[in-house]
Formats: structure tokens, C-alpha cells, sequence
């Protein structure tokens, strides 16, 4: 069994996923398709920076779009129960070796940056702005209509290793994929807010962000978005999908934004909030994993990822591959 017991009591305590912050190289490129085309709300911007919320959000800010020269990964932010939980957060991470400042962020409180296990940048914080409900005013939905952030699904080049340290944060794994060669764990899928995840890991060329995932009302949504992205230009953005996983049961779709970082559209995964829920144990030959049904994942999928800002990939340690369409 590879997976480790939950650690229901951790040091301190995570809320949920908050926000990503994305290196974009054309701030007016990336803003008509983040918000024009998916959908999300502007809620600040200045000459370098674009800030974006989902509908039902009320925190200021789900993304950060930060004009850079190449595409890259600022930080992957969470969001902590208080202030103590912040401060137990720092100690958490240094006992582990990991370095650790406090810096201010636009509109958050005090901010802890730290990085994971592998270098991956985290941000954690108490408090931030709240905006008034825009949930019901329907005149502003647009695009695929998102609601929330879902997820982070990052590459790793040791998912062992990156599940045993979210598992001792606090995360608790909900599915996972064995490679029964090697009894190792090929990826797997952990949560703090009750879904099926806040964040997974796939084996591959890490540390890399693989997507973002956006959870939208329902499976016509998507059909919707990919209407309007075929004939807005944005077809080749379209990289996989419409289908449903085996893994995490929802309905998925993934683009592609101008710089090529990716982000899943999501929806109908399942309630994961009892302590002692199973994990799912997936087979990695098992085709119906990544796929319930629909065209298998093109290569691109399980290759390409954007690089966090400073951090080289290394490669995995587990060379086993999945099914991979031609
Ligand atoms: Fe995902």
C-alpha cells in the first residue's frame, strides 16, 4: 500500500487552494482570453498585473497574471485557517529545511513564501480583500461561466516523495495510479476543501505545473466554450477533450491560453469530506483511468507543463509510461 495513512491532525491547517499567479507575455492577449473567453472577472489591473476572480468567489483574486518576458509559474497560494495557522506554517516548513520569508502581497495580509519538497514556490495566507457576491448577477456571466478555482495538477519527478509530504500537511489522498512493476505511485490526487483535490501529481520531467482547473455549472458550459472558441480563433487552443475521467469522475476539458499554460475545465467530481474515505486505486495500464470515455489525451498532455519561476526540472525517477495516444 503506497499510500500513506491522513494525517488528520496536522500542524496546522489549510483551507483550500486560492490563487495561482501566471508569468504571461501579453497581458492584453492573455486578458481577452481569460476574461473575454472564460470568463473571469477583472477585479484589478495596472500596466503589469491583471487580477481575476471566479462568480461565486468572494476573495479578491483565483489568478494573478503577471506580464513577464517568458511563461512561467509564480506561486502556487493557499489559503490558512488564521494567523496562527501561519505561524505554525513557517515553523512546519523550516523544520523540513524548506526557506521561508514573510512578504506583502496586493490585497492579502501578512503572506508566508515557502517551497515544497522539490522547489515547487507556495504561498500561504490568512486574509484576504473580500469583494460583495456576484454570484446572482447573472448579467455578467460570460464564456464557460466559472465558478471557483478546483485544483493545481502539478508534474513530479518523485510522487512518492510529494505525497508523503502534503500527506504530512495535511492533504489526504482521494485517488491514486500504482505502477504494479514497481509498486510505486505514478500519480495521485490529495484535497484540504472536501473535493476529490486542491492539488495532484503526475509523474513526469518535475517540478512543473501541469494545470489549473476551473470548475464551471455544468458539462453544457464546456460545449458552449468550445462553440465559441472555434470561431472566435481559438481553435488550435483546444488541446483535449470533451470527456469524462475515470479518475475523480468529472467532465473535463483542456485549453491552452496564448502562452500555452493550461487549464482544465471541470466539473461534477464527488463530496471527499469523511476522515476515513477510502483511496481509489487505479491501474496504470488501465486506459479507463485518464479516460472514462472520449479520445484518449494527446502527447502534448503528458509532455508539455510551465516552468515555476527559477526552478529546473529534473527527470523522474520512475520511467513507466501510460497509455499514450498516437
Ligand atoms: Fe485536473
Amino acid at each position: 500500500m503506497p499510500v500513506p495513512k491522513a494525517n488528520l491532525y496536522p500542524d496546522f491547517n489549510i483551507v483550500r487552494l486560492s490563487h495561482v499567479e501566471l508569468g504571461v507575455t501579453n497581458l492584453a492577449a492573455s486578458r481577452k482570453f481569460y476574461a473575454d473567453v472564460l470568463g473571469l472577472q477583472v477585479t484589478d489591473e495596472t500596466a503589469t498585473h491583471i487580477y481575476l476572480r471566479a462568480m461565486e468567489e468572494r476573495g479578491h483574486h483565483c489568478m494573478v497574471l503577471s506580464k513577464q518576458d517568458r511563461p512561467t509559474v509564480g506561486a502556487l497560494s493557499f489559503k490558512v485557517y488564521s494567523e496562527v495557522d501561519l505561524d505554525a506554517a513557517q515553523k512546519w516548513f523550516e523544520t523540513r529545511g524548506r526557506p521561508c520569508a514573510f512578504g506583502e502581497r496586493p490585497y492579502q495580509a501578512r503572506t508566508l513564501h515557502t517551497s515544497d519538497l522539490h522547489g515547487v514556490p507556495l504561498e500561504f495566507y490568512f486574509q484576504i480583500d473580500r469583494l460583495k457576491p456576484i454570484h446572482q448577477r447573472y448579467e455578467l456571466y460570460r464564456g464557460v461561466k466559472p465558478l471557483r478555482i478546483d485544483h493545481f495538477n502539478c508534474f513530479s519527478e518523485d510522487v512518492d516523495a510529494a505525497v508523503a509530504f502534503y500527506n504530512d500537511m495535511g492533504f489526504r489522498v482521494t485517488e491514486y495510479t500504482e505502477d504494479e512493476a514497481t509498486g510505486r505511485l505514478w500519480a495521485a490526487w490529495l484535497h484540504r476543501k472536501g473535493g476529490v483535490h486542491d492539488i495532484a501529481f503526475t509523474n513526469g520531467s518535475g517540478p512543473r505545473l501541469h494545470h489549473t482547473a476551473f470548475w464551471v455549472p455544468t458539462p453544457l458550459n464546456i460545449i458552449d466554450l468550445l462553440d465559441l472558441m472555434a470561431t472566435t480563433g481559438y481553435l488550435a487552443n483546444i488541446e483535449r477533450g470533451p470527456g469524462r475521467h475515470g479518475i475523480s469522475n468529472a467532465f473535463f476539458l483542456y485549453v491552452r491560453d496564448p502562452d500555452g499554460h493550461r487549464i482544465e475545465i471541470y466539473c461534477s467530481d464527488y463530496q471527499t469530506v469523511d476522515p476515513d474515505l477510502e483511496p481509489i486505486k487505479w491501474g496504470l495500464k488501465d486506459p479507463q483511468r485518464q479516460t472514462l470515455w472520449g479520445m484518449p489525451a494527446p502527447k502534448s498532455w503528458f509532455e508539455e507543463g510551465s516552468l515555476f519561476e527559477g526552478v529546473a526540472p529534473r527527470p523522474p525517477a520512475l520511467k513507466s509510461q501510460p497509455i499514450i495516444a498516437p
